[in-house]
Parts: structure tokens; sequence; C-alpha cells
């Protein structure tokens, strides 16, 4: 007997002039790690945003990427600053993600960090840390494409990834 399938579980379709939502499901299936992205300001203050559009992109030179929403409030300083910090999230920093995608006072006040060896903020206990020079800056549509040149890595063997798919938080369920 045939049962009935609620609409969530029917396969789904984005075309040109559909729901931009759609496209956005259809995008949150490609499951990520979380990173916060930081820099200083003009005026020396931290800045930065959680991102999961995090890439690897080149070992020879050694590149990453990050896209910035151009309409964040950490967009200007980002893609001006000659330095930033790609900040991976282990799963004990859930409340930093939250903190740094959400309109919160103080970000900074609320998430232990300091500042790394290239003049960068770092956050703390971090899986791992990208201080990064900006190697160039590219126009991507409602985004920029911020590419970096990694100066410094480090990275703590024993930690797990916050991972995020489907617009919510998850967690490594396997060895
Ligand atoms: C898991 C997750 C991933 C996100 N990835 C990005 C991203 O890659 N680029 C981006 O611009 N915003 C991303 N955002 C949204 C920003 O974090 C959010 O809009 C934030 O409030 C921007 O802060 P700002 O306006 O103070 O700069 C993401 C949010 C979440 C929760």
């Amino acid at each position: 007997m045939a049962t009935a399938m609620s609409d969530a579980a029917l396969p789904q379709e984005y075309r040109t002039g559909s729901d931009p939502r759609t496209l956005r499901d259809a995008l949150g299936c490609f499951a990520t790690g979380v990173t916060v992205v930081t820099c200083l300001d003009d005026e020396k203050n931290p800045v930065g945003l959680t991102a999961n559009s995090f890439t690897a992109l080149s070992l020879d030179p050694p590149l990453l990427l990050v896209c910035v929403a151009l309409n964040s409030a950490s967009a200007a300083a980002l893609g001006r600053a000659e330095r930033f910090a790609v900040n991976v999230l282990q799963t004990g920093q859930q409340p930093a993600s939250i903190t740094f995608s959400t309109r919160v006072e103080d970000r900074f006040g609320l998430t232990e960090w300091s500042m790394g060896e290239h003049g960068v903020p770092v956050l703390m206990d971090s899986l791992s840390v990208f201080e990064c020079a900006r190697h160039a800056v590219h126009e991507g549509g409602d985004h920029f494409i911020l590419v970096g040149e990694v100066v410094k890595a480090t990275f703590e063997p024993g930690l797990d990834p916050l991972l995020y798919f489907r617009g919510r938080y998850r967690r490594l369920h396997f060895d």
C-alpha cells in the first residue's frame, strides 16, 4: 500500500526564476566545516564573521579563499585588510559560531581570543588557524572572494570539527 510522503521528503528542484530558498536548500546539501574569519579594521578593532565558504585553493603558493557577503558589516574591513585569519572551529566552539553570525554587541568580548603573530585576531581553542596575507579580492555576485596567502597555520590534532549541513550544526558520528 502506498504511503503519503510529506513535501519535505520529495525530491526538490530549482530552476531560473524559482524561489531562491530552494537553491539555498540545494547548496545546503554540501556539508562543510565552520570558520570565523577575522581581521582588524582601520581603527585596529577586531572584526569577524562566521563563514562556511572556506576553500583550500593552492598548495604552491599556499592559498585559501573565503566568500564574504557585500552587505555584511565586516565586508569593508575584510576587503581592505592586509592580513586576516581563518579560524576553523571545533565542536566546543558552536557558541562562537553563533556569536559571529548574529547581531551581538561585542563579539570579541564574548569569545576568548588573542593577537596572532601576524597581527590578526585569533580565536582560542580553534581546531586550526590560518593567518593570511591578502593575495587577491575577486568579485562574486553579492559576495566577494577573498584569497589569502597562508603565512602561518596551526592545528590541534586531537579535536573534532564543528560541521554544518542543511542549516544545522552537526558533529562527526563515526571514528
Ligand atoms: C554556518 C554559517 C555559515 C556562514 N557562512 C557565511 C559565508 O561564507 N560568508 C558570509 O558572508 N556570511 C556567512 N554567514 C553569515 C554571516 O556569518 C552573518 O551574516 C553575520 O551576521 C555577518 O556579520 P556582519 O554583518 O557583522 O559582518 C554564515 C552564517 C552561518 C551560521
